[in-house]
């Protein structure tokens, strides 16, 4: 059997570096690979394993040639080659918002719902870089307990903005500490030194639109509509990782003892949990890993059935690209591409 031709559409940005620097890590075998990004870094060339790939367009002949894409670009080529590249026979696992609530769409977190891979019709998405830890979370506590209702606060990296955002965190720390005027592009404010309680488009109902992915998307990848989430997603000056504090409350009590049994047995989930000697998950530890870490367990002293938590997770790791190539794993696996 033959292996998958891929490419990375967006491989210049800060998802698609990763995704090119874990296919490496993982050995995911390939008969060829192929990287594509805008007309500002066409020519370039990138690295892997030691050979130099050149940057080239996003062609419908590209992904004619391809099994596999993975697009993280921005929302206008999401929505372009999730058309485009099933047409051409090219399945796409696809990083953006714009696909993932498709009721044809597959929004798939491996370690919950890899059942969900068999049935794509060439397109299937990754879930928000703010969702995928939490699903996890509630999936490992919620299998014999179900979850009734989640409040969740976020504290949200600036590289889940992408790459220029990143590089605007840096310039602007520099501009405070030197005393100079900021530039701010990335965000309505600065947020060198700052926290914005402010992710994406603000809707009707005064959520902005982050918040709403997370409840939506956790509904769909948990196949359970009913939970109540509610979610204020902040971003803080981080550079990687994205931290959650959760309360979860459950049909019935659980322990923490309990809980943190059936979190350190779920694939992806570590627990890190001795505050007294001030253990608990952080993002300067997470960073550059794929587990999902949890600690901070404990019983919510405003609900008898209810559990407190803290949840930290590299957003460009398992918030995308690790989780997008375990799909394709899984594509492989179940041999679900579409030649
Ligand atoms: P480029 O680096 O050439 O601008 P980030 O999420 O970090 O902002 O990265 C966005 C990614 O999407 C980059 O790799 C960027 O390439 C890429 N991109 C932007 N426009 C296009 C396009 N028209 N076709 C393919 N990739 C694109």
């Amino acid at each position: 059997m033959s292996n998958p031709r891929v490419a990375i559409i967006g491989a210049t940005g800060a998802v698609g570096r990763i995704a090119l620097q874990i296919l490496e890590e993982r050995g995911f075998a390939m008969d060829s690979l192929r990287l594509t990004a805008s007309h500002r870094s066409l020519g370039k060339a990138m690295t892997y394993k030691g050979e130099e790939i050149i940057i080239e367009a996003t062609t419908p002949k590209l992904l004619a040639e391809c099994d596999l894409a993975f697009v993280s670009a921005n929302d206008d080529i999401s929505l372009e080659i999730g058309v485009l590249g099933p047409q051409q026979g090219c399945v796409v696992i696809d990083d953006s918002g714009v696909w993932r609530m498709d009721p044809s769409v597959p929004l798939v977190v491996p370690e919950i719902n890899a059942d969900d891979v068999g049935g794509h019709k060439g397109l299937l998405a990754i879930p928000n870089c703010s969702t995928t830890p939490l699903a996890m979370t509630l999936a490992a506590l919620g299998a014999n307990n179900p979850v009734k209702r989640v409040i969740a606060s976020t504290y949200q990296s600036v590289s889940g903005t992408g790459a220029a955002a990143l590089a605007e965190l840096n310039t602007q720390a520099a501009q405070v500490l030197a005393g100079e005027p900021i530039t701010a592009e990335a965000y309505p404010h600065q947020i060198a030194f700052n926290v914005l309680p402010h992710i994406g488009s603000l809707k009707e109902d005064g959520y902005y639109s982050e918040e709403v992915k997370m409840r939506q998307e956790t509904q769909k990848i948990l196949h359970q509509p009913n939970i109540a989430i509610s979610t204020t997603c902040v971003r803080v000056p981080v550079p990687i990782c994205h931290s959650e504090t959760v309360n979860i409350e459950f049909e019935r009590p659980v322990s923490p003892v309990e809980a943190r049994k059936l979190l350190a047995e779920f694939p992806g989930i570590t627990v890190i949990d001795d505050p007294a000697n001030s253990e608990y998950p952080m993002p300067i530890n997470a960073a550059g890993t794929d587990a999902t870490y949890v600690g901070r367990i404990r019983q919510d002293s405003s609900h008898p059935n209810g559990l407190v938590l803290w949840i930290v997770s590299d957003n460009l790791r398992k918030g995308a690209a690790t989780n997008a190539i375990q799909i394709a794993e899984e594509i492989v696996k179940q041999r679900a591409w579409l030649r």
